[in-house]
């Protein structure tokens, strides 16, 4: 039952203040300014004992995953990257027992995560899960974990299933921050920024008619181009993504920092790009960036904190803390692919060659 949304795409855009909720529920501890995540089956002598964390995932839970881990280094400080499980499987990759290892699913049964905690396990790690769909094969598998609780999701292109990952990783990131070395203060402040989430998520999808004829405005692109740094560029590589999925229009993601090391050969009016600004310590370099879109006459569209002056157009989202920024900065572009794809005639539900969950290798 879609209730009234013409795709389960737009229903599940629609439901991520709900989604939010759910994850946060119950969880939060505001006497001790942490979180209990239940069934993590982690300790806090072994929490400590961490030296790396390494995540795991495919396509948009890789994204969740590169998100996550900038979280747990930033509020842990503990050396965190993201790989796609695809990858992490083949090229025999040293198993080290002092390094957490995360594997990340929507549906708990994509086949390369799976066969790479298998082997993991083998191998005598320690792996969680962060899935969302219960008592799937990764999640029995796994040594322990956090369930997302985006509540199923049967679009194929994933939404509220990211959004809710990446909040499960500010959780889980919050939760051994505060077991090593991260503040009361510093606690709160990110309980405070968790807390205001749902409320922010509303405010941003009223703006939906806006970004619905931007997206008309867009839709004869034949490439697009997405760009973002550190905290910015996992949202600029998953709204890149969701783009092509969706609307079959080419788009790659690339990090600002890098794109006098190439990509600006490719600057022209045809090809637009969509810039992820944050009001974080690199504003000033990211504003530098999108100079040099405009001195070759690229089109720009922002997603930002505050107006930009260089961006043709800025979509402006409510800031939260800047740990947090990331989990909001790509709703809009959730909504950017939606109306691409329906301004194109695309069918949105159910891209052609793709599958919900791919348990094959
Ligand atoms: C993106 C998408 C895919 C999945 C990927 C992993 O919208 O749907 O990229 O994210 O196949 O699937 P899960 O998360 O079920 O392991």
């Amino acid at each position: 039952d879609m209730g009234g949304h013409d795709t389960y795409m737009h229903k599940e855009i629609h439901e991520q203040a709900d989604a939010v909720d759910r994850v946060l529920r119950g969880r939060i501890d505001d006497r001790f300014s942490t979180v209990h995540l239940g069934g993590l089956n982690l300790d806090a002598r072994e929490a400590r004992r961490i030296r790396r964390v390494k995540i795991l995932g495919c396509g948009t839970s890789y994204h969740a995953g590169m998100i996550g881990a900038q979280m747990i280094e930033e509020l842990a400080r503990i050396p965190a990257d993201a790989e796609p499980a695809s990858e992490f499987r083949y090229r025999n990759p040293v198993v080290d027992p002092d390094t957490l290892y995360i594997a990340v699913s929507q549906s708990g049964e994509t086949y390369d995560v799976l066969a790479a905690v298998q082997e993991l396990k083998r191998k005598g790690a320690r792996v969680l899960g962060v899935v969302n769909v219960v008592g799937s094969a990764i999640a029995r598998e796994a040594d322990g974990g956090i369930y997302v609780h985006a509540g199923p999701e049967v679009c194929v292109v994933s939404t509220k299933c990211f959004t809710n990952t990446t909040v499960a990783f500010a959780l889980l990131a919050l939760h051994l921050g505060r077991t090593r070395d991260l503040s009361v203060r510093d606690g709160k402040r990110i309980i405070e920024g968790l807390r205001k989430l749902p409320e922010q998520i509303t405010e941003i999808l009223k703006q939906e008619e806006t970004v619905k004829e931007l997206a008309e405005s867009y839709a004869d692109a034949r490439s697009m181009l997405f760009i973002g740094r550190v905290r910015g560029y996992p949202v600029a590589r998953e709204a890149s993504l969701k783009l092509k999925e969706v609307s079959y229009i080419h788009a790659e993601a690339y990090p600002a920092s890098e794109l006098k090391h190439g990509p600006l050969a490719l600057i022209e009016p045809a090809l637009p790009t969509v810039a992820i600004v944050p009001d974080d310590d690199l504003l000033e370099k990211n504003r530098a960036a999108l100079e040099e879109i405009k001195a070759r006459e690229g089109k720009i569209l922002a997603v930002a904190h505050q107006h930009q002056e260089k961006a043709d157009q800025t979509i402006i989202v409510p800031k939260n803390e800047d740990e947090l920024d990331p989990i909001l900065m790509g709703i809009p572009l959730q909504l950017l692919a939606y109306h691409t794809a329906k301004a194109l005639g695309r069918d949105i539900d159910k891209p052609r060659n793709l599958a919900k969950s791919v348990t094959v290798e």
